[in-house]
């Protein structure tokens, strides 16, 4: 019966949510940060746009298998991409050398600062580096750990801002300006609050999970020497790294073998036990493995498996998504079946379909918590009963799937009743809300202004 199967769901997310509540205290805290399962990273971005942010910059966005690199022009009423270039990273680069990384990186971004004629414009740089960082000021930035696939040597403990102009000095034919370092929850954040400046959330839904939020200074203790005075509201964004709850142990209630397995096969176990749960990265995997116990147990295709379905990483993420459209599905289905070697009859097509339904569902939902968990944060903090706030959001998984943005939002409106939540996807975010980062630096009176070069 599905509206108590809904209850039960809710009480298990609301447990999930207490659990994390006191997870974000931890990482926030002065002498419990440095155990925290979820690391809570400040950011030193402590304004949003107002929207009369203007100038030109060079953006660029790693974080995934590719990276971007763009020229954004941003003004009164919008930020343009001028022009942009993807570079693809190599599978052996993503787990070589740092320096192969950054010269690649160096390259790609020489190439196109030639192309576009941009060269002796030394124009700032807004860098977006999705993995977690400690950051120290908006341009130093020590890399914690990899995640999502990457595993180069000689990173992990190093600023990532000085490998990068390393990278860039050893070419020696081109040089950028100053750099501010962004998480892409922190770009998106900042792009959607270009179009509506409650936007003080941003997350990411894609190859990996992750959010961030406008919070308190005063609540963010781990951050020393920005004393805030009595009746000073003063923010500063924090990267939850949420995708790391649960390293502590706190979700083995609800891990399933099938998780268990995809971590163990991953090339951090024990790490990013959340993420693994929810991001495009995984959730393929989880589904492949769920089809071949089912079929051992003779529960599928007749008992028979096939070369492809018992090879790792064979079933992708958006097959998934694929399998669940409501008019193509059964179709589909069919399709990628065959193309996995599978013999499958209507039953089958029916299991399967509910699978990746169970699968994606579930991600949807822990999402939900995780963002609910957010939200009444930032309501309590502003000791109101009724909080209207906005999300920026991207990510494959968010996007492209053909129901998980309502499930997801659905969840978050039952968890959190006391907020009214507007959703945004943002566009090109991780880019050009680096370029945000940076006009709102280039633009404010900052202490450090004089350091920043604008130019
Ligand atoms: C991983 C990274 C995090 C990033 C997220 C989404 O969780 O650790 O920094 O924001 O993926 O790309």
């Amino acid at each position: 019966n599905t509206t108590e199967k809904k209850r039960k769901d809710t009480t298990k997310l609301k447990l999930i949510l207490k659990l994390e509540k006191k997870n974000f205290n931890r990482g926030l805290g002065k002498h419990t940060h440095h155990r925290a399962a979820v690391k809570m990273l400040p950011t030193f971005v402590t304004a949003t746009p107002d929207g009369t942010e203007k100038g030109d910059f060079l953006a660029l966005d790693l974080g995934g298998t590719n990276f971007r690199v763009l020229h954004i022009r941003v003004n009164e009423d919008e930020q343009r991409v001028m022009k942009s270039q993807n570079c693809a990273i190599p599978q052996e680069m993503m787990v070589g050398t740092g320096e192969q990384l950054f010269d690649h990186i160096a390259a790609c971004l020489g190439e196109f600062v030639n192309s576009q004629d941009l060269k002796g414009q030394t124009l700032p740089l807004g860098f977006t580096f999705s993995f977690p960082c400690e950051q120290k000021e908006i341009d130093k930035s020590i890399l914690i750990r990899w995640t999502k696939g990457f595993n180069c040597s000689g990173v992990e403990g190093e600023d990532v801002v000085k490998l990068l102009k390393e990278a860039i000095h050893r070419r020696g034919d081109y040089d950028i300006g100053s750099v501010a370092m962004v998480n892409d929850t922190v770009g998106t954040m900042m792009s959607c609050g270009y179009k509506d400046q409650s936007c003080e959330i941003g997350m990411i839904i894609g190859t990996g999970t992750n959010a961030c939020y406008m919070e308190e200074l005063k609540n963010v203790k781990r951050v020393e020497g920005m004393e805030v005075k009595e009746g000073e509201n003063r923010r500063m964004c924090i990267n939850t790294e949420w995708g790391g709850f649960g390293d502590d142990g706190a979700l083995k209630d609800i891990l399933t073998e099938y998780d268990e397995e995809v971590d163990r096969t991953s090339i951090n176990p024990g790490i990013h036990t959340f993420e693994k749960m929810i991001s495009g990265m995984y959730l393929g995997e989880i589904v492949r493995l769920v089809l071949v116990k089912l079929t051992q147990e003779k529960l599928l295709f007749n008992g028979e498996t096939s070369k492809a379905l018992l090879t790792p990483g064979t079933f992708e993420t958006r097959f998934i998504s694929e399998i669940e459209k409501e008019d193509k599905g059964v179709e589909n289905t069919k399709k990628i079946l065959a193309d996995l070697g599978l013999t499958s009859n209507a039953v089958d097509l029916h299991i399967v379909r509910l699978i990746c339904d169970t699968i994606s569902s579930r991600s949807a939902r822990l999402c939900a918590a995780a963002l609910a968990t957010i939200v009444n944060r930032i309501r309590v903090n502003r000791k109101l009963d009724h909080l209207k706030t906005t999300v920026g959001v991207d990510g494959a998984v968010y996007r492209k799937h053909p129901n998980f943005s309502e499930e997801l939002q659905d969840m978050v409106r039952r968890l959190a009743p006391q907020c009214d939540i507007n959703f945004i996807v943002s566009e090109d975010g991780s880019g050009k809300g680096a370029a945000m980062v940076t006009a709102v630096l280039c633009k404010k009176k900052f202490k450090r202004l004089n350091e920043f070069n604008c130019a």
